[in-house]
């Protein structure tokens, strides 16, 4: 894994809500080092450590983001809730298949693909809605 597959937090990632933009930093922040973790060949447990992390903090954002859309009577509010248990149960069949597999790496590396992927698709097309609820 290159050094590029790491987020790069940029404007394109900016909702307009300051509060949730530092969250998503965060949330960035958990996944590159993920993929420091698998990019540098670090212990299985270190893997397991990041990942329980990013579920953690993911959760915990996402309720939050949730009341916030929800404040601003966005349109995007339920849109957002269903995508955002979307990406929960997706990583609780990743994190099954890690466990069962006794910490694949395989299956680490597929995880960190698909889930980042969703992530950054997701701020772009749905959180950064919130901007125009917040605005109006
Ligand atoms: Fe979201």
């Amino acid at each position: 894994m290159s050094e590029s597959m790491k987020i790069v937090f940029d404007e394109s990632l900016h909702t307009g809500n300051r509060a949730v933009d530092v969250q998503h930093k965060f949330l960035v922040d958990i996944i590159n080092d993920l993929a420091e973790a698998l990019e540098t060949g670090q212990a299985a447990g270190q893997v397991k450590k990041t990942l329980n992390l990013l579920k953690y903090y993911a959760e915990w954002h996402f309720e939050r983001e949730e009341l916030c859309m929800d404040r601003f009577h966005c349109p995007a509010a339920e849109v957002n809730k269903s995508a955002h248990r979307y990406f929960i149960e997706t990583f609780e069949r990743f994190q099954g298949e890690y466990r069962e597999s006794g910490g694949s790496e395989d299956i680490a590396r597929r995880m960190y693909t698909e889930l980042t992927a969703w992530l950054v698709g997701h701020i772009k097309k749905i959180d950064t809605q919130l901007g125009d609820c917040v605005h109006a």
